[in-house]
């Protein structure tokens, strides 16, 4: 079947804006009779949710680079099988709070890791199912992770250096996917950061 709806994923370090952009976003697109299926990564689905709490809980201190890694794919091959490639073919708008980028990011360039063989497995876990805009909220990650309130969850706990390497991650994706991937700084107001957001969601309905 046909995957006619459309894909749009929101990537960025922790406390860059994400989800306060993406209530927005499908505000937005309601506004516009689009039929929003919003999910969040890792999780969305149950079985994923529960991958979700495995990833996140700071007892799991002694997880691998790799188990890592392969959770957050499982968790995805799990998602886009039972919500996300369903959706689309209905016709649907998905919204995804993360997807494969935050792999990228996190994992290959956080950790180090075979950024290829992770674009590689991603392949196999989407089904080569590809955003048709991912926006990268940009933001120095000192700041970012000022931003958040409350206890941090494993991956929030992770050093400046670390989260540095992710945000290097984002730009070196953003460079090679220049179609798909569009990046906004994002130590701006909400509106004024909404703004660009509706810029580039109108570009792409407008290419749909
Ligand atoms: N442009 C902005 N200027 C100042 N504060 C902001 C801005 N955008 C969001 N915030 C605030 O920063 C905090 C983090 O924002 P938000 O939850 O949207 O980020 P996030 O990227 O989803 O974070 P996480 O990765 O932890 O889910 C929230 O308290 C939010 O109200
Ligand atoms: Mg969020």
């Amino acid at each position: 079947m046909a995957r006619n709806g459309l894909l749009i994923t929101f990537e960025g370090l922790e406390g860059s804006g994400k989800s306060t952009q993406i209530e927005r976003s499908c505000e937005y697109l309601k506004d516009k009779e689009h039929d929003i299926l919003f999910l969040r990564e890792p999780g969305g689905v149950p079985l994923s949710e529960k991958i979700r709490d495995i990833l996140l809980d700071v007892g799991n201190t002694d997880m691998t680079h790799e188990c890592e890694m392969l959770l957050y794919m499982a968790a995805r091959a799990q998602l886009v099988r039972e919500k996300i490639i369903p959706a689309l073919e209905n016709g649907q708008t998905v919204i995804c709070d993360r997807f494969l980028d935050s792999t990228l990011a996190y994992q290959g360039y956080g950790h180090d890791m075979n950024v290829e063989f992770i674009k590689d497995l991603g392949e196999f876990v989407t089904e080569d199912v590809s955003p048709d805009l991912t926006i990268i909220f940009d933001i120095d990650p000192a700041k970012g992770l000022g931003r958040i309130k409350g206890v941090k969850d494993r991956i929030e706990q992770r050093d400046l250096d670390y989260h540095a390497r992710v945000q290097e991650g984002y730009h070196d994706i953003a460079r090679q996917n220049p179609q798909r991937v569009k990046v906004i700084e994002s130590d701006r107001t909400i509106e004024e950061v909404f703004e660009r957001v509706r810029q580039y969601i109108d570009d792409v309905l407008g290419n749909a």
